[in-house]
């Protein structure tokens, strides 16, 4: 009878809940369509047809230090990047089967390169693994909810053998546990009707992983996908349960709490534009200012965000995407603290932006200025050390203007003269609590 530990648990997400920020890299043969990485299925492409992509594939400029690079630049903790993804298409040599990447033109390993770099930059190393492959034979083809072939009675089931398919698929998961060194996130993807849990063989599989990885920390789609909580919240937590909870294309409006109305881990995936795989007329990318604020919102809920870069056929991250990591991790420079390690501050969101929290530390992010002297919210005159612009560490006195004196409860914080804030994404103040 399985026992969750939470002592063990808590050790083991540690780095994560103070890394607060990642990178997702959905990448593979769906580059070259550029139509997303749905589009087999959306487009309901026969396996004949999409293996032109595979015999295409030749990502020459892939380099993935560059993409470890421009993930730490911008203050990014951990990569997370689709070692294999619906299309059944594997970026690592694997022994179960011939449509991986080292088959292609490129002839390349592509995670272990990846793993490699990512290791080499000091950042955390995550692997998404689908669960659902559409190109194993195995897989249930007519009738699936998804499937490429679901509405082609030719392609019927009577002779897939599921548990065959199983094999395949945790002898893949176990290969990734095995032949690239430490792995440190293991990113499942996703369950649907009756495909979860023990469908999956969850416990054998999650109990190999964790022979193999210990330390890693595992997503919540074994149970569920972008909807759904998992066990981890009911109090009760099956063996395969997600040590995170994992939103997808929103935040949470109040975070994520158990049964019990504990705060439990989460991480809202997001993507730049509107997609996740690349795609060639999709430039609705969110500014580098929204995504800031995002990031911050996530953390003043006690949130991690994972945000989605999709690099093209060639194996280059599109500069829209590169443009705002760059915003990003300018920001992040300076701003760090604010992010990294924090969580729910327990006060009121200001009118002005949002609070995050680390300890004795409150950090008060400013998207707006407020006329006259800033009014701090719940916090006593006698319980503040200090008030600085976090970015330059300058000193912030309390105000004393004559404005705000019929207000003698609430600490204003005085930022002098000029209306416009030094930061026009998001102005810092770190209050130090005694
Ligand atoms: C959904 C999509 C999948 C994507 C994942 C990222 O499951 O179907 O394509 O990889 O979200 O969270």
């Amino acid at each position: 009878m399985y026992q969750f530990d939470r002592a063990e648990y808590e050790k083991r997400m540690e780095w994560y809940t103070d890394a607060r920020f990642g990178m997702f890299i959905h990448w593979g043969l769906y580059a070259i369509p550029a139509r997303g990485e749905w589009v087999r299925s959306q487009e309901e492409i026969p396996k004949e047809e999409y293996m032109k992509y595979f015999y295409e594939f030749n990502p020459i400029d892939y380099d993935p230090k560059k993409w470890a690079q421009a993930a730490k630049d911008a203050g990014m903790k951990y990569v997370v990047l689709t070692a294999k993804h619906h299309d059944g298409f594997c970026l690592f040599d694997s022994q179960y089967t011939d449509f991986k990447s080292t088959n292609t033109k490129c002839g390349r390993d592509l995670v272990a390169e990846y793993v490699e770099a990512v290791r080499g930059a000091g950042l955390k190393v995550g692997l998404y693994f689908s669960l659902i492959d559409w190109y194993h034979d195995d897989f249930p083809h007519y009738g699936d909810r998804n499937h490429p072939m679901r509405n082609h009675p030719e392609y019927s089931n009577e002779n897939r053998n599921f548990d065959r398919y199983l094999t395949y698929m945790h002898n893949q998961v176990r290969e990734i546990c095995t032949n690239y060194g430490k792995i440190d996130l293991l990113w499942f993807d996703f369950s649907y009707d009756e495909l979860r849990g023990e469908a999956w063989k969850g416990t054998e599989l999650i109990n190999m992983v964790r022979s193999l990885q210990p330390d890693v920390i595992i997503d919540n789609r074994l149970e569920v996908s972008g909807e759904g909580y998992g066990s981890l919240a009911s109090g009760n937590p099956a063996p395969y349960h997600g040590d995170f909870v994992s939103p997808e294309q929103m935040i949470p409006p109040n975070g994520i709490q158990d049964v019990n109305g504990k705060d439990i881990a989460w991480e809202a995936c997001v993507t730049m534009n509107n997609n996740w795989g690349y795609h060639a007329t999709d430039r609705y990318f969110k500014p580098a200012s929204m995504l800031i604020k995002k990031l911050v919102e996530c953390v003043s809920k006690g949130g991690n965000l994972l945000l989605n870069v999709g690099p093209d056929a060639k194996g280059n991250i599109p500069e829209e995407s590169l443009e705002r990591l760059a915003v990003i991790g300018k920001w992040m420079k300076k701003n760090g603290d604010s992010i990294y390690g924090c969580g729910k501050a327990g006060i009121e969101k200001p009118d002005f932006g949002r609070v995050t929290a680390k300890g004795k530390k409150l950090y008060f992010h400013m998207y707006e200025n407020t006329i006259g002297p800033v009014p701090l919210p719940q916090l006593k005159k006698e319980d503040i050390a200090s008030i600085r612009w976090l970015a330059t560490g300058a000193e912030i006195p309390i105000s004393t203007s004559w404005v705000h004196s019929d207000y003698p409860d609430i600490v204003f914080a005085d930022l002098g003269p000029d209306p416009v804030l030094p930061d026009e994404i998001d102005t810092v103040l770190e209050v130090t609590l005694k």
